[in-house]
């Protein structure tokens, strides 16, 4: 079975398929979406070997030329030498304007080749196929494109949507188990801003996704791809409303940052993020207290961290000043009233933001 999620986005909308089976079907797929004839599909390391070859051979049912460009495996390789790897093997094989571009993997690839496809020929067409968690409920949905510079992650971008995003439940089968747990860290980020109901089924049914039950798998991604389209389609550039899918991330951020990138995966630190955001909402939005508790025995059981690791609180807020999404120096949180309402912007005074950090690691 087959969920299509609409993302109503005017002259730039575009559909989510969601199912298991959908890479060996991808020509239907892409057949009303693409009009080009050339492609290149940009995939790394370790997706290349196991999904590029049927993702090719159904290109070439359509009578479209796939050029494959392989970057290695990592965040690593979200930078301008990669980019620039990728206008190269863009030119080699003869991309125009109606020529268009495949992500097939996970954020990396998907924030990368993103990139690629919104400043070659000032952007050709971006057709994504997320293949981890992550990237099939967040980063290949809604636009946000990008690479990392020296000086900090996400630094240069640009909003670039894709025509189609495809999402293969099968393809997290081979994903790794710590990999699928980060994804669902983000998934448990929904439900606490928007949605109790999924909430509510992520408790019902941790052990079955866990243990990678196809449908349960497919339904609480498209459900997470059905409120990112919702917040993105009410504000696509980050004016207001789109702030609040930041739940759980400004702190998050500062602890990936602050323990050094790649010792914590994105979800964990998030996991982290949102217990103290959710502690947070207590004492200013009077979130109830079995509302945390909900929410750490549900981190926890999907084997997410939910303490403070030894960290100094003055990195961590120096840390949170700098994250862009702080304006000028004025830290805004998104809170929690209570599982599934959120609101975004809330200024929290600073002896609370430490007390309540040194209250996480006590
Ligand atoms: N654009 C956005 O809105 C947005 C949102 C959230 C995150 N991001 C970005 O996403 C990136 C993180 O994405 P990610 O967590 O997917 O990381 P990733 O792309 O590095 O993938 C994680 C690892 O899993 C491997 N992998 C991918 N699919 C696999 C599969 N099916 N089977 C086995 N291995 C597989 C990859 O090779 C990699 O080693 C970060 O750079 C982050 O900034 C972007
Ligand atoms: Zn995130």
């Amino acid at each position: 079975m087959t969920t299509t999620v609409p993302v109503h986005l005017g002259d730039r909308s575009y559909e989510i398929h969601i199912g298991t089976g959908l890479l060996a079907r991808l020509d239907e797929l892409f057949k009303p979406v693409v009009r080009g004839k050339k492609c290149l599909v940009v995939t790394d390391t370790t997706v290349a070997p196991l999904y590029a070859g049927v993702c090719t051979s159904a290109l070439s049912k359509l009578g479209v030329t796939a050029a494959q460009a392989v970057i290695p495996a990592g965040e690593n390789s979200k930078n301008g030498e990669q980019l620039f790897r990728l206008y190269d093997a863009a030119i080699a094989c003869g991309l125009d304007r109606k020529s268009f571009v495949v992500a097939l993997g996970g954020g990396v690839v998907g924030d990368l080749a993103g990139y690629a496809a919104a400043s070659f020929l000032r952007g050709i067409q971006l057709i994504q196929i997320p293949t981890t968690l992550l990237s099939m409920v967040d980063s290949a949905v809604g636009g946000k494109t990008g690479i990392n510079l020296p000086q900090g992650k996400n630094l240069v971008g640009a909003f670039h949507q894709p025509s189609l995003v495809v999402c293969d439940i099968e393809t997290l089968k081979t994903l790794p188990r710590r990999e699928l747990v980060a994804g669902l860290a983000e998934v448990v980020k929904y439900g606490v801003f928007w949605d109790a109901e999924l909430f509510e089924l992520l408790e019902r049914n941790a052990d079955q996704i866990l243990a990678g039950d196809p449908a349960l798998l497919a339904k609480i991604v498209a459900r997470s791809c059905e409120i990112k389209a919702e917040v993105v389609g009410k504000d696509e550039r980050e004016e207001g409303l789109r702030a609040i899918l930041n739940f759980g991330h400004t702190m998050g951020h500062a602890v990936e940052a602050v323990s050094g990138y790649g010792h914590f995966l994105h979800g964990e630190a998030v996991a982290i993020g949102m217990v103290y955001a959710a502690r947070i909402s207590e004492n200013l939005k009077s979130f109830p207290v079995s509302g945390t508790t909900r929410l750490v025995a549900l981190l926890k059981k999907f084997g997410l961290p939910v303490g403070a690791p030894e960290l100094a609180w003055e990195p961590l807020r120096r840390a949170m000043a700098v994250d862009k999404k702080g304006v000028a120096g004025k830290l805004k949180f998104v809170l929690a009233g209570n599982i599934g309402e959120a609101e975004f912007g809330c200024e929290t005074p600073e002896d609370l933001m430490r007390q309540t950090w040194e209250s996480m690691r006590g």
